[in-house]
């Protein structure tokens, strides 16, 4: 069984842990065989291919435990999708492994299932679990999860465009779990509100496919100007892009990318982005894309 898994974004600003949205900027490729015993994995990417470091092997792991199934797994996983950098790139190799279980095994899982199951895998890179980048990745389009009861629900978006601007940096091993350890843990009411008010917005944008509304509201005070400190080049590349036309910036998930909402001026804003990080001496790479609606896919 062959799958294909998107990129995402998480959070869009106020949505942390919450939101997530499926790019078609980058692809992983995951190829799971029953074998007779014990789960290995293959790659000729830059990947922990120790079962239980590796997301998908993690993922895969407890599934076949919770079914009781005996078999083997031989997992190829062919990375389309940078490590590191805040586009759900483990998300993605765990997304593609329990959908290729889901089908291989007849499970018929609910895509809460899917998703929980697939969650499990963040443990092994980010140290913790979180729904928001597997959800997009698995279903694609923009999702919403709230793991208190659990819930995801996934709302059909408008036709977007965004540039990511991915510094060509060293990202430290569990840079997830560094960028959480920066965030507050008492957060002001105020600011509770500000963020609370633009989430919600961000969601009635998006249910009523008003792009305005959403990127407007693509503000967070609580989060990002934390993290904001580990991202070398971030104030002038926002700055740069919404100068040169952005509708909104963001860091992308936990960083250290940037994600630029666009309407047109796409060169103007891509070249913005190079020049701001450029500024502080960062080399970067942009690209641009649109919304996954597929997630996960057979291939
Ligand atoms: N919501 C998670 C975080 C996403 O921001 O830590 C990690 O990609």
């Amino acid at each position: 069984m062959r799958i294909k898994a998107p990129s995402s974004t998480a959070n869009l600003g106020p949505g942390f842990d919450i939101f997530g949205l499926a790019l078609d900027a980058y692809y992983d490729e995951v190829e799971v065989s029953i074998i007779d015993h014990d789960i290995i994995i293959e790659s000729y990417d830059n990947i922990p291919l120790d079962v239980k470091s590796n997301s998908a092997g993690l993922a895969a792991t407890k599934l076949l435990n919770d079914f009781k199934i005996s078999d083997g797994l031989k997992i190829k996983i062919k990375k389309g999708i940078p490590t590191g950098y805040g586009l759900g790139s483990s998300a993605a190799s765990a997304a593609a492994v329990i959908r290729a279980l889901d089908k291989l095994y007849e499970l018929e899982l609910t895509n809460e299932e899917l998703v929980k199951y697939a969650a499990i895998g963040e443990q092994a890179s980010a140290g913790s679990i979180h729904y928001d980048n597997v959800a997009a990745s698995m279903l694609g389009g923009f999702v919403i999860v709230r793991s208190e009861p659990f819930r995801v629900v996934r709302i059909e978006p408008p036709e977007m465009r965004f540039c990511i601007a991915i510094p060509k940096i060293d990202v430290p091993n569990m840079k997830t779990q560094v960028a959480r350890s920066v965030i507050p843990n008492d957060i002001p009411l105020k600011s509770m509100v500000s963020n609370l008010s633009n989430a919600s917005m961000i969601v009635a944008g998006f249910s009523m496919k008003d792009i305005r509304l959403i990127t407007e509201s693509i503000r967070d005070v609580i989060i990002e100007p934390a993290r904001a400190r580990l991202i070398k080049g971030y104030e002038k590349v926002k700055k740069n892009a919404l100068e040169a036309g952005a509708l909104a910036v963001t860091i992308s998930g936990a960083g250290p990318s940037l994600i630029a909402f666009l309407d047109g001026r796409e060169e103007a804003v891509r070249r913005a982005m190079l020049d701001g990080f450029k500024e502080d001496g960062i080399d970067a790479h942009t690209i641009l894309c649109n919304i996954d609606r597929k997630g996960t896919s057979i291939i």
